[in-house]
C-alpha cells in the first residue's frame, strides 16, 4: 500500500446490550459495538479520512485526545454530529508513536456520553516498539488495559450521578477491564506490556501488582519515556495513559493481580473527607493475570527508548487558576442529571442563566467565549494552580506538553516525557512547555479543561485559538 494513500476508518456510535457484568445485561453505547470502540491503528505520516456516524437519539462528538490535528478537525463541542448524520474527518498525524484515546465532547454531556460507553484506543504508529523490541503482539503480549468503574442497579442498568454522589464526579463499585468486570488475562511468561487507560470520569487508580512486585513505565500519555522507570505504584488520574512492562519470564504458572492502592494516595487529594468513598480509601483488584508457558517471539525491556527534545518558550507564559465554589453534593448531582437528559444542543452553553460550579481563572466555560488566544507556531509555558479544595486534572488539546516542574521540584520521572492531561493537587503549581503548530480558529477552537468529566460539563473548560 502506498504512503499517500488514504486509510479510512468508519465508526459507528449505537446503542446495545452489553454484559459489563455476570449475570447483568446493561443498555450502553459503543462504536461499531454495544460498548468501547475498537483500538484503531494510526499510520504516522499517511492521510486518513475518518467516518464517524452517529445512530444515537442524541447528537453528540468525537474528539482524538492527544491527536495533534487542527481544530476542525479535533472532535470538540463544536464539532457537533446530529443524529442521523455522519462526520467526515481528514487529516495526518505527525507525532510519536503513542497510546491516545477517542472519547465523545458534546458541552456539558461529555461525562453520561463516556459513562454510557463511548471511548476507544488510538494507536499512533511509527514502528519504534518494533525497532525497540518491545513486545508488540496485540492480544499476545501487548495487552490494552481500558479501566472504568461502573454503577448498575439489580436490573443491570447504569445508574448516573446520583444524588449521594461526593463532588469528585461519577464514581462507581463496580470496575470494568475493557468493558467487562473481574475478567481474566492469559498472558506467556515472558515480557509483556500493558497499556493503561484510566477511562473512568472521575477515579483515580493508584496501579500495583499483587506481592509488590515492580514493573516498568516506558511511556507516558503521549510517547515513550526516554528510559524504563522501575515503580511499584502508578498514579493515573482520568484520561491518562501509561504504557508499563512486567517482567513474567520466571512466572510460568503463577497467577497475578493488577490491582489499585487507592488507600495510599486518594484521601489526602480532597480537604474534604466526603470527597472520597469506599474504594478510595481501599486496595482492590482490577485484573486476574494467568501466566502460561512463553511463546517463541518474545519482546524485551530495552535501557534506552527514545530521545525527547528540549523546548525553550518563544512567547509569555500564562497562568491558569483552577476554583470550585462551595456547593452541597446535591447540586453537582442535580445539574449532572439535567445535563445528561437535556437534547438540545443550544441550552448547552455554561454560564448563562444557570451557575456552575467549577471555573479556570473565575470563567466558566461559554461556548461563546474564547478564553486565550495563541499564535500559531508558538512554544509556551503554562502554569496552572489549584485554588481548590480537591485535585483535579488539566488536559490541553492540539498538543503534547512536557511537565517542567511540580511546586518547583523536577516530576517524578515517569513524568518526564510527552503528557496532554495531568493531575494537579490542591495548592500545587504546575509548569509546563508545548508547542503549538496546528491551527484552531474562532469557530473550531481547541480547549483546555479537567478531565474529571462531571467538573468540565460545569464549567471547568475553557477555549483558545491558534493562529
Ligand atoms: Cu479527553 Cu477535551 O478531552
Ligand atoms: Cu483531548
Ligand atoms: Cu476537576
Amino acid at each position: 500500500m502506498g504512503r499517500d494513500k488514504v486509510r479510512e476508518f468508519h465508526l459507528h456510535m449505537a446503542d446495545g446490550h452489553s454484559v459489563l457484568s455476570d449475570g447483568l445485561k446493561t443498555a450502553t453505547w459503543g462504536y461499531n459495538g454495544a460498548v468501547l470502540g475498537p483500538a484503531l491503528r494510526i499510520p504516522r505520516g499517511q492521510p486518513l479520512r475518518l467516518y464517524v456516524h452517529n445512530h444515537l437519539d442524541q447528537s453528540t462528538t468525537t474528539h482524538w485526545h492527544g491527536a495533534h490535528v487542527p481544530g476542525t478537525m479535533d472532535g470538540g463541542p463544536q464539532s457537533l454530529i446530529l443524529p442521523g448524520k455522519t462526520w467526515t474527518y481528514g487529516y495526518t498525524i505527525d507525532q510519536p508513536e503513542a497510546t491516545l484515546w477517542y472519547h465523545p465532547h458534546p458541552a456539558g454531556r461529555t461525562g453520561p456520553h463516556v459513562y454510557g460507553g463511548l471511548a476507544g484506543l488510538y494507536l499512533v504508529e511509527d514502528g519504534t516498539d518494533r525497532r525497540l523490541g518491545l513486545p508488540h503482539h496485540w492480544g499476545i503480549d501487548d495487552i490494552p488495559v481500558i479501566v472504568q468503574d461502573r454503577l448498575l442497579d439489580a436490573q443491570g442498568k447504569l445508574v448516573y450521578m446520583p444524588q449521594a454522589m461526593d463532588v469528585m464526579g461519577m464514581k462507581g463499585n463496580r470496575f470494568l477491564i475493557n468493558g467487562r468486570e473481574s475478567p481474566v488475562l492469559h498472558v506467556p511468561a515472558q515480557w509483556v506490556r500493558l497499556r493503561l487507560l484510566n477511562a473512568s470520569n472521575a477515579r483515580l487508580y493508584n496501579f500495583a501488582l499483587s506481592g509488590d512486585r515492580a514493573f516498568y513505565v516506558i511511556a507516558s500519555d503521549a510517547g515513550y519515556l526516554e528510559a524504563p522507570v522501575k515503580v511499584q505504584r502508578l498514579l493515573l488520574a482520568p484520561a491518562e495513559r501509561a504504557e508499563i512492562l512486567l517482567d513474567l519470564r520466571s512466572l510460568a504458572g503463577n497467577t497475578l493481580a493488577l490491582r489499585s492502592d487507592s488507600a495510599a494516595v486518594v484521601p489526602g487529594l480532597s480537604l474534604h473527607p466526603m470527597d472520597s468513598d469506599h474504594f478510595d480509601r481501599s486496595n482492590f483488584d482490577l485484573l486476574e493475570i494467568h501466566v502460561g508457558s512463553a511463546t517463541g517471539s518474545a519482546g524485551r525491556l530495552p535501557d534506552h527508548l527514545v530521545a525527547i527534545p528540549t523546548m525553550q518558550a518563544d512567547a509569555p507564559s500564562r497562568r491558569f487558576e483552577l476554583r470550585g465554589m462551595p456547593m452541597d453534593k446535591m447540586s453537582l448531582a442535580q445539574r449532572a442529571l439535567e445535563n445528561a437528559l437535556h437534547n438540545g444542543p443550544a441550552q448547552m452553553s455554561m454560564g448563562i442563566g444557570r451557575q456552575p460550579l467549577f471555573s479556570i481563572n473565575n470563567q466558566y466555560m461559554n461556548m461563546q467565549v474564547i478564553n486565550q488566544r495563541l499564535r500559531l507556531g508558538s512554544t509556551e509555558i503554562w502554569e496552572v494552580y489549584n485554588d481548590a479544595e480537591m485535585a483535579h486534572t488539566f488536559h490541553v488539546h492540539g498538543t503534547s506538553f512536557q511537565i517542567l516542574s511540580r511546586n518547583g521540584k523536577a516530576p517524578p520521572a515517569y513524568e518526564n516525557g510527552w503528557k496532554d492531561t495531568l493531575l494537579i493537587r490542591r495548592a500545587e503549581t504546575i509548569r509546563f512547555i508545548a508547542h503549538y503548530g496546528q491551527p484552531a480558529p474562532d469557530d473550531f477552537p481547541y480547549m483546555y479543561h479537567c478531565h474529571m468529566l462531571e467538573h468540565e460539563d460545569n464549567g471547568m473548560m475553557g477555549q483558545f485559538t491558534v493562529s
